[in-house]
């Protein structure tokens, strides 16, 4: 049975550019974005910010249950993430909370917790989500799924881009290690691993601008009625 509200699942690994094709793709249709990569990097620093024990898969499974979270935008339309009405918009995006999630996202208890909150973004006109098992398990009917990949090289180095942008330190060595680790810790997890759902399209972005992406996935979106030709 196809959702009653349509849905577009992109997954794929870290930094092959599925968030901001989510997010470009979700504003020119109008429709909702899901960033569930977030909820898990918020499981792990709101853990963190109560001290809990980096160990402790009940004390997670209660910060993923409970946790207050607004997703919003601020002046020019730069993401706002507020965790306990605190704003977390900057701390959830470094390499250690991203690390973090990946460590909480192999517990299947924590996975269950966050799953009718994600089930919960599925709102009128329609969604976009962005993640790992978008299309496998969280929606299985979506009307579109795209697996977005690109190469290890590329994905490393669009986070070096990224993260000197912001201003921060980073050695593409040891984001290339990063990177490996968090690709392996994700496909191989038991629960859930990162891996297309079979009838997802499969889109290599190596060597494509994001316009590119972004055409692409709206073609894909046109071919099968989701939103208009135009
Ligand atoms: O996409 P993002 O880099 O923000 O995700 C952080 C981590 O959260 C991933 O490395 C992955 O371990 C986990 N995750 C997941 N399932 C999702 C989204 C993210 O397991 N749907």
């Amino acid at each position: 049975m196809k959702p009653p509200v349509p849905i577009v699942t992109i997954d794929g690994p870290s930094s092959s550019g599925k968030g901001t094709i989510s997010r470009i793709v979700a504003a020119r249709v109008g429709w909702h974005l899901l960033d569930s990569g977030a909820l898990y990097r918020l499981v792990a620093l709101g853990a963190a910010l109560r001290n809990f024990d980096p160990d402790d898969v009940e004390q997670h499974v209660s910060v993923a249950r409970t946790m207050k979270v607004q997703f919003g935008s601020v002046g020019d339309g730069q993401e706002q993430v507020l965790l306990e009405g605190q704003d977390v918009t900057r701390k959830i995006r470094t390499e250690e909370a991203g690390a973090g999630a990946s460590r909480v996202a192999v517990w299947p208890a924590v996975r269950a917790a966050l799953t009718d909150r994600q089930r919960a973004f599925a709102q009128p006109p329609g969604l976009v989500a962005d993640g790992r098992d978008m299309g496998t398990v969280i929606f299985p009917d979506a009307q579109l799924k795209v697996f977005l990949t690109a190469s290890a090289e590329e994905r490393a180095q669009r986070r070096h881009k990224q993260l000197i942008e912001k201003g921060s330190a980073a050695s593409l060595a040891a984001l290339s290690r990063e990177i490996a680790e968090r690709d392996q810790r994700d496909m191989s997890r038991q629960v859930a691993p990162l891996k297309p759902a079979p009838d997802a399209h499969l889109l290599d972005s190596t060597g494509l601008s994001i316009e590119a992406v972004v055409e692409r996935v709206l073609s894909l979106g046109r071919e099968r009625g989701l939103w208009p030709k135009a």
